[in-house]
């Protein structure tokens, strides 16, 4: 029998490559989507059943973080053996304008899904997606010891959802699992965050649609891997006997400024020419530092970072650039350029 998952968060960027790495484990995929008006599916729209699993499949159903009914009926249907959930309002400028809201999906949205997996009576394993913006004001490096001092409404949410998913473990001996991953990029991040943004402009730029590229603080330090690496670190937690929590980063800390220079650098342009910055983009309370220390989830997942920071800044750019000429020749659009 091919084993289940349910992702919640499967139209997102780790949504997406973990349905892939699932599908080539032959694995049958169901994701929980929201409805919104226009289509939100683009990041999966692609996906390649295996072909050496004939069994994978990939289903998509309406529901909401936010609604508890949809979330037990899913569970009673799908029957998982592994639930990822993956979905947030996940932005951490944005959650400073939604507070509310951000707890309700961010947060409380974890406590649902756990719930309604008690409620529907599925034995399973679960992924938490914890973040290290929960570490926020507290000194690097950080690791799984380090006290949490979150410095926003996405942190403080995200905080509150890693909390709850260790008592369901601890009062309930569900195997739920908290990966705590620092930030992880790729072509197919959302457009505004950081990297993207800055990926997307050097390409727009380079060919003469854009003029400026406006940012917030230069001197932020983040610790920047590859999306794809990560979502397979969330795969092993959910392979090991006991459940635990991992921080999964590469150790490697860059400031905001270092991915800007790299990424002009690339295309041969002086980024001090095109950028400035703009108060709109700063945040009320800001996060200096997040460099995490992997050691843990080396020793006890085998787990390491391959794609470092000068090959993540190429694959970024080169994919933006692509996707520009794509879209210049009329061609299909691949979000995984
Ligand atoms: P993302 O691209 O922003 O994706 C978020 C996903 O959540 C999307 O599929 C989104 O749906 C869905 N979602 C939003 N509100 C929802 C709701 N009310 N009900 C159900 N689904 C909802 O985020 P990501 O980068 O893939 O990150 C995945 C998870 O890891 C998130 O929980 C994020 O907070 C966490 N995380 C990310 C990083 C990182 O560096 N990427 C690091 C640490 C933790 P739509 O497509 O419809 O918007
Ligand atoms: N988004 C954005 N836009 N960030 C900017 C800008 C700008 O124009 N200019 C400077 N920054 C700085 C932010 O102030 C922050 O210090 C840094 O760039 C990274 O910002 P984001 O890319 O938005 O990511 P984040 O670190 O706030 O949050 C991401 O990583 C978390 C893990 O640490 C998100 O993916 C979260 O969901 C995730 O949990």
């Amino acid at each position: 029998m091919p084993k289940v998952a349910l992702i919640t968060g499967i139209t997102g960027q780790d949504g997406s490559y973990l349905t892939e790495l699932l599908i080539g484990k032959g694995y049958v995929v169901h994701g929980l989507k929201r409805r919104s008006s226009s289509f939100n599916t683009e990041r999966i729209e692609r996906i390649d059943l295996h072909p050496r699993h004939p069994e994978a499949h990939l289903f998509l159903h309406y529901g909401d973080l936010s609604d508890m009914g949809s979330l037990v009926h899913l569970l009673r249907q799908v029957q998982p053996d592994e639930v990822y959930n993956l979905g947030a309002q996940s932005h951490v400028r944005v959650s400073f304008d939604v507070p509310g809201y951000t707890a309700d999906v961010t947060g409380l949205g974890a406590v649902r899904i756990m719930e309604a997996i008690r409620i529907a009576e599925v034995d399973c394993r679960v992924y938490q997606a914890s973040s290290s913006e929960m570490f926020g004001a507290a000194p690097p490096p950080q690791n799984e010891f380090t006290p949490f001092h979150p410095r926003s409404p996405y942190g403080c949410a995200k905080v509150f959802a890693y909390w709850s998913a260790v008592n369901y473990r601890e009062a309930w001996k569900m195997h739920v699992s908290n990966g705590i991953l620092f930030n992880h990029e790729s072509p197919r991040r959302g457009e505004n965050f950081v990297t993207r943004k800055i990926t997307r402009a050097v390409a727009r730029i380079e060919a003469g649609i854009q003029d400026k590229l406006y940012l917030g603080n230069l001197d932020a330090v983040r610790d920047w891997g590859y999306a794809p690496e990560y979502v397979e670190a969330m795969w092993l937690m959910l392979q090991q006997p006991q459940p635990d929590d991992f921080v999964i980063a590469t150790g490697e800390p860059r400031t905001v400024r270092e991915f800007v220079v790299a990424a002009f650098d690339q295309v041969g342009l002086d980024w001090e020419q095109y950028v400035d910055t703009d108060p709109a983009y700063l945040r009320p309370s800001e996060v200096d530092s997040l460099i995490g220390d992997p050691s843990k989830a080396r020793q006890k997942l085998g787990w390491t970072p391959k794609t470092l920071f000068p090959d993540l800044v190429r694959i970024m750019v080169d994919a933006d650039r692509q996707l520009l000429e794509d879209e210049r020749m009329g061609r299909l659009v691949r979000m995984d350029r």
